[in-house]
C-alpha cells in the first residue's frame, strides 16, 4: 500500500472530523464519547490545527490515493521545565485501512519530527482495553505503568490507561 505521510491543514478538517467520529463509534479511546457530533469533532480539529500553526504541535495525516486514512499528533507545547519532551496523541487509522502499517508510518514520522525539534523523550498513554499498547511496544516504547479506571470508554464503562515512554534522538 502506497502511504504518504504529511502535515495536514485546515482544508483537511472535514476528513479529520469524519475519521474521529468513526474511530469513536468503533470504540477507540481518543478522549471523546460516542456518538460524537460532527460539529464537535470539527471544532476539536480546527483548534488543534490552529495550535499547530502556532508551532505547538504537528498534526500528521496518512494519505492513500489522496484520501486521509490516518492521523497522529505530536504535542510540542510542553511546560518550560520539559523542553526535551514531546507527547504522542490522537493516533488513529480508519477501520477499513487497519493492519497495513499506517500507524507505524505515522509514528515513525512523528518521531523523526520530534528529534528534528530537539526532543529526546516521548510519552503517551493508551487505553488498557482495546487500545494500542501492542503497537507502541512493537515500536520500542516502554510501559511505565497503568492507572486504573482512568477514563470512560466511548460506549460507557471505565477503563484504565497505560503510560508509555521512549527515548529518541
Ligand atoms: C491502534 C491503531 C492506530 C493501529 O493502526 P494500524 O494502522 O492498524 O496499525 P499498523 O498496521 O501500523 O500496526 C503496526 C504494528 O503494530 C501492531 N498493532 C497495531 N495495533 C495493535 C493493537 N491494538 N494491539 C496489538 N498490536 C497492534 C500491528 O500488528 C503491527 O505489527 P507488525 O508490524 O509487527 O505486524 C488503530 O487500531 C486504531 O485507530 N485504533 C483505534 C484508536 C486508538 O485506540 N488509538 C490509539 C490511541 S492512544
Amino acid at each position: 500500500m502506497d502511504i504518504t505521510i504529511k502535515p495536514v491543514g485546515l482544508e483537511d478538517t472535514a476528513a479529520l472530523a469524519e475519521l474521529l467520529v468513526q474511530t469513536v463509534a468503533a470504540g477507540g479511546s481518543v478522549s471523546f464519547m460516542h456518538p460524537l457530533p460532527p460539529a464537535q469533532a470539527e471544532d476539536f480539529w480546527r483548534s488543534s490545527l490552529e495550535a499547530a500553526a502556532r508551532g505547538g504541535r504537528v498534526v500528521l495525516g496518512a494519505f492513500v490515493t489522496g484520501r486521509l486514512v490516518g492521523t497522529v499528533t505530536l504535542l510540542l507545547d510542553c511546560p518550560p521545565n520539559q523542553p526535551h519532551r514531546g507527547e504522542i496523541a490522537k493516533m488513529m487509522t480508519a477501520v477499513a485501512f487497519r493492519g497495513n502499517g499506517i500507524a507505524r508510518a505515522l509514528l515513525q514520522e512523528a518521531e523523526r519530527r520530534a528529534i528534528a525539534a530537539g526532543r529526546t523523550l516521548l510519552t503517551l498513554d493508551t487505553a488498557e482495553e482495546a487500545g494500542a499498547a501492542g503497537l507502541y511496544e512493537r515500536l520500542g516504547y516502554t510501559k511505565a505503568g497503568v492507572i486504573p479506571d482512568f477514563a470512560l470508554k466511548p460506549h460507557g464503562g471505565l477503563v484504565g490507561t497505560v503510560l508509555f515512554y521512549k527515548r529518541v534522538g
